[in-house]
C-alpha cells in the first residue's frame, strides 16, 4: 500500500460487522478499506468465538450421543474414545477455511483489506500501523467496527491456562476434572456444556438467583432443571470475591450475592464468562471528540457518531453483542452511504444458546410484557406431545408464543429444544410480516417436523391444540 491513498470507506475492524460492512460497500460502488490487526478476517466470532465454540459443541453432542444415547437407536459402538486432539484440530480447520474464505470474498468485491492496527487521526484520516510500518488513509467515512473484549472480574485474574476466558476454553489441551464456570450466560452454558460432555465436573456459579438472564423465565428454570439432569451443578445467588492458583487446584472464595459466609472451592480450571465490554483501545476517539457511555460509542439511528462521517457497529455500539446484530448493522450503514433505505428492527433480533437442547428467543419475554403492562394470552406446546421429537429422542423442551391478548399479533416467541435455533426463525418471519398466531396456526405444517410444535403453540394461544 502507498503511503497515503484516498478511499470513500475505511473500515476498522474485520469482524461481523466490519466484513460485511465492507463487501457490502463494495457491491455499493464505494471504494473500501478494512483494516484488522487480528491478521485473520471475522473479528471475534470467527476466530475465537461462534464458529469455534459452535465446533467444539457439535463435537462433543457427538462424543455423548455415542457414549449415551447410540445405544437407544440399537447402535452399540463399543468403548468410545475421546481424541481431544483431532476434536481441536477441525474446530481450527473449520475456522481458517472460513476466514481464508472472507479473504476471497473481499478479493471477488475488490474490498482492500490491510493487517495492521487503525487509529482515528480526524473524521478524514487513518493512520495504520502495520508490520511494515506506518501509513495514512484519507477517507470520505470511516466505520468503527472494532467490537468487544473479555469483561474481567476483581481478584480473578485470567491467565489463559487455569483461569480462562472463552478464548482459553476453545484451546484447552486436555479435559480438566473439574471446572468452575462464573457467570451461567450464553458462554458459560455453551462451552460449559462442552467440556461437560467431554468429562469434566462443572459448577456454574451466577451472581443473580437465574440463569439466562434476559431470557423468559419459565424457559430459563426449566433450562435449569435439564442442565443439572445432564450433570451441571448451579450455585446461584452467589458470588466470587477472589482466587488462589495453588500448583494443582485453584481456590475460589465465594460468597452469597446478598451478603454472608464466604466459602472455599476447589477446581482445576476456572471459566471467567460473566459478560463482555466494547473495545475502543487505541483508537483515537478523545481526539475527535467522541465521547463512549458504560465503554459503548453512543450513535444516531443511522449508525452515525456525534462525529459527521464517522459511523459505528456491532459490539462497540449498545445492544445485544450478537454476530447477527452486527453484521446487520454493517449492511445497513453500507447501503445507508450508498443513498439506499435500511433499518434493523432491534425487536426482532433473535438470541440463540446453542446448548442441548437449544435455547432461543425472539421478541418479549412474559416479565417485559408483564411490566410493560401489555395486556396478552400464551401458548405452550411441548416436545414430549411431538412427533418428530419423540421419533429422534429429544423430548424434553417446549414453544412458548406469547401474542397480544386484544389483536392475536405475536409479541414473542421463546423455544427450548431440539434445532430451536433454526425454527425460531419461522417466528422471525412471522413477527416481520406482523403475523398473528391464528395465522400461524392456519398455515398448513409439514409433518413429522419440529415445527410443528409451534404450529401447536399458536393454536394453544387459542386453547385449540390438536395433539395436546
Ligand atoms: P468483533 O467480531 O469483535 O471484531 C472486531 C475486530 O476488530 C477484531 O478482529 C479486532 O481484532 C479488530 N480491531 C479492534 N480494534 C482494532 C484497531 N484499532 N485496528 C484494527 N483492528 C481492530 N454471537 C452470535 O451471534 N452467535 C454465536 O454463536 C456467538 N458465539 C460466541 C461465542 C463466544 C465464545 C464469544 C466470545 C462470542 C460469541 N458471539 C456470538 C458474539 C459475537 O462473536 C460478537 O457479537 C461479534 O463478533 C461482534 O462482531 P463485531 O464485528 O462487532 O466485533
Ligand atoms: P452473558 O452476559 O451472556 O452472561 C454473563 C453472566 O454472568 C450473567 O448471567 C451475569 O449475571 C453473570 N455474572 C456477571 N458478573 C458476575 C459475577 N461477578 N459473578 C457471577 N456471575 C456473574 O455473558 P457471556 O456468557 O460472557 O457472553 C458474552 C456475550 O457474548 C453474550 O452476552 C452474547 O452477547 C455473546 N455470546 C453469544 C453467543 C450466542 O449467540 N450463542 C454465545 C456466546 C457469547
Amino acid at each position: 500500500m502507498s503511503q497515503e491513498q484516498r478511499f470513500d470507506l475505511v473500515i476498522i475492524g474485520g469482524g461481523p460487522g466490519g466484513y460485511v460492512a465492507a463487501i457490502r460497500a463494495a457491491q455499493n460502488g464505494l471504494k473500501t478499506v478494512c483494516i484488522d490487526k487480528r491478521g485473520r478476517l471475522g473479528g471475534t466470532c470467527l476466530n475465537v468465538g461462534c464458529i469455534p465454540s459452535k465446533a467444539l459443541l457439535e463435537s462433543s453432542h457427538h462424543y455423548e450421543e455415542a457414549t449415551h444415547s447410540f445405544v437407544d437407536h440399537g447402535i452399540d459402538v463399543g468403548k468410545v474414545k475421546l481424541n481431544l486432539d483431532t476434536m481441536l484440530a477441525r474446530k481450527d480447520e473449520v475456522v481458517a477455511g472460513l476466514t481464508d474464505g472472507i479473504e476471497g470474498l473481499f478479493k471477488k468485491y475488490g474490498v482492500e483489506y490491510v493487517v495492521g492496527t487503525g487509529r482515528i487521526v480526524d473524521p478524514e484520516t487513518v493512520e495504520v500501523e502495520t508490520a511494515g510500518g506506518k501509513s495514512t488513509l484519507k477517507t470520505d467515512t470511516i466505520l468503527i467496527a472494532t467490537g468487544s473484549e473479555v469483561a474481567t472480574i476483581p481478584n480473578v485474574d485470567i491467565d489463559e491456562e487455569r483461569i480462562i476466558s472463552s478464548t482459553g476454553a476453545l484451546t484447552l489441551p486436555k479435559v480438566p476434572k473439574s471446572m468452575i464456570v462464573i457467570g451461567g450466560g450464553y458462554i458459560g452454558l455453551e462451552l460449559g456444556s462442552v467440556w461437560r460432555r467431554l468429562g469434566a465436573e462443572v459448577t456454574v456459579v451466577e451472581f443473580l438467583d437465574r440463569i439466562m438472564p434476559g431470557m423468559d423465565v419459565e424457559i430459563s428454570r426449566r433450562a435449569k432443571v435439564i442442565f443439572e439432569k445432564q450433570g451441571i451443578t448451579f450455585r446461584l445467588g452467589t458470588k466470587v470475591t477472589g482466587a488462589k492458583v495453588h500448583k494443582s487446584k485453584v481456590t475460589l472464595t465465594i460468597e452469597p450475592a446478598a451478603g454472608g459466609t464466604a466459602e472455599n472451592l476447589d477446581t482445576e480450571v476456572v471459566l471467567v464468562s460473566v459478560g463482555r465490554r466494547p473495545y475502543t483501545e487505541g483508537l483515537g476517539l478523545e481526539k475527535v471528540g467522541i465521547e463512549t457511555e458504560r465503554g459503548f460509542i453512543p450513535v444516531d439511528r443511522h449508525f452515525q457518531t456525534k462525529v459527521p462521517g464517522i459511523f459505528a457497529v456491532g459490539d462497540v455500539i449498545p445492544g445485544p453483542m450478537l454476530a447477527h446484530k452486527a453484521e446487520h448493522e454493517g449492511v445497513v450503514v453500507a447501503d445507508y452511504l450508498a443513498g439506499e433505505p435500511g433499518h434493523v428492527n432491534y425487536d426482532t433480533v433473535p438470541g440463540v444458546i446453542y446448548t442441548w437442547p437449544e435455547i432461543a428467543s425472539i421478541g418479549k419475554t412474559e416479565e417485559q410484557l408483564k411490566a410493560a403492562g401489555t395486556a396478552y394470552k400464551v401458548g405452550k406446546f411441548p416436545f414430549s406431545a411431538n412427533s418428530r421429537a419423540r421419533s429422534i429422542g429429544e423430548k424434553d423442551g417446549l414453544v412458548k408464543i406469547l401474542a397480544d391478548k386484544d389483536s392475536d399479533r405475536v409479541l414473542g416467541v421463546h423455544i427450548m429444544g431440539p434445532d430451536a435455533g433454526t425454527m425460531i426463525h419461522e417466528a422471525l418471519a412471522a413477527m416481520e410480516l406482523g403475523a398473528t398466531a391464528h395465522e400461524i396456526a392456519e398455515m398448513c405444517h409439514a409433518h413429522p417436523t419440529l415445527n410443528e410444535a409451534v404450529k401447536e403453540a399458536a393454536l394453544a394461544v387459542a386453547k385449540r391444540t390438536i395433539n395436546m
